[in-house]
């Protein structure tokens, strides 16, 4: 599996298993991933199923170290930083994650002293990986000027930025400016959660290179240097996803997909109410 290397030196696989809105019972769909060949999972405190995680890595009897663990810090969680992380590491059943990231950069109020709390939850992220129990640490749908007041005032530098990319939303600007300070993107939804099958130019582009649509959008994020972090509840898509690195889309191609107009946006913003109102794209 290809990797790619975090500030710190840290080794990330280049292609992660999403674990939001897993169907059915998590554990088996977990336990199914590992057997597709993923040993990178993205989960988080608010998908609810980081024990059903622990468990299926456990049960399976592969070496701990051999898996990149990632789970976040919730929006209700930034107040208590430091019993979020115990938490998330007693229900992975682990002493150490792999990378950890603020989940939003602002509370579900979006209240004006978002700085202050994001300041005060990496500092505790800060003391944590310090003391090795997180490997890395990070944010995720943090934009530029969201980051300026954390560079401002943090001992470490956030290694990674988990954002929503895809064909039809890539974020130009946030990936640009995460890339220049040092930050490795993960792309979020990097199937636009499956509304952008119908996309005619991701068909035509599928039929060109003899691909699925799917296939389309995950190499595009790759050669972008964006690590996408697929979802599947099915075996065959799961070992799908993962079948990316034996054809490359070429350069023009690849602007076309970057400028294509806007499709497939989840609606979610960390500086709207309707992030909050709606989560179905947490
Ligand atoms: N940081 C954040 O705020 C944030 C927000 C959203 C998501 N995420 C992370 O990103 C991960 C992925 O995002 P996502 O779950 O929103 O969406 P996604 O991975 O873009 O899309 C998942 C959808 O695509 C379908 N699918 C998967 N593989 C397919 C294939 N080869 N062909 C056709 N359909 C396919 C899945 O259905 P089946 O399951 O039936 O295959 C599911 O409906 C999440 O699981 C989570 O880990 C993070």
């Amino acid at each position: 599996m290809e990797q790619v290397v975090l500030s710190n030196g840290v080794k990330m696989p280049m292609i992660g298993f999403g674990c939001y809105k897993v169907s059915g019972d998590g554990e088996a769909v977990f336990r199914q991933a590992i057997e597709a060949g993923y040993r990178h999972f993205d989960t988080a405190k608010f998908y609810g199923n980081e024990k059903e995680l622990g468990e299926a890595i456990k049960n399976r009897g592969i070496p701990r170290e051999e898996f990149f663990i990632t789970t976040k810090l919730w929006r209700d969680e930034l107040e208590r930083p430091q019993e979020a992380i115990e938490e998330s590491l007693r229900l992975l059943n682990t002493d150490y994650l792999d990378l950890y990231l603020i989940h939003w950069p602002r509370p579900s109020d979006l209240s004006e002293c978002w700085q202050e709390l994001d300041l005060s939850a990496w500092r505790a992220m800060e003391e944590a990986y310090t003391d090795g129990r997180l490997r890395a640490i990070g944010v995720s749908n943090f934009l530029p000027h969201h980051l300026m007041p954390l560079f401002d005032r943090a001992e470490v530098r956030p290694m990674v930025n988990q954002l929503e990319f895809h064909p039809g939303y890539t974020q130009e600007a946030a990936v640009a400016y995460s890339k220049e300070n040092g930050m490795v993107v993960e792309a979020w939804s990097p199937l636009g959660r499956a509304r952008l099958g119908k996309e005619p130019l991701l068909l035509e582009l599928a039929e060109k290179y003899q691909v699925t649509t799917a296939a389309v959008c995950l190499r595009f994020a790759l050669q972008c240097g964006v690590v996408p972090l697929p979802k599947s509840s099915d075996p065959v898509r799961m070992k799908d996803n993962m079948d990316i690195f034996g054809f490359s889309i070429e350069e023009s191609d690849m602007y076309r997909i970057r400028t294509l107009p806007q499709a497939g946006w989840s609606g979610e913003h960390p500086d709207r109410e309707t992030a909050e109102k709606d989560m179905r794209f947490s």
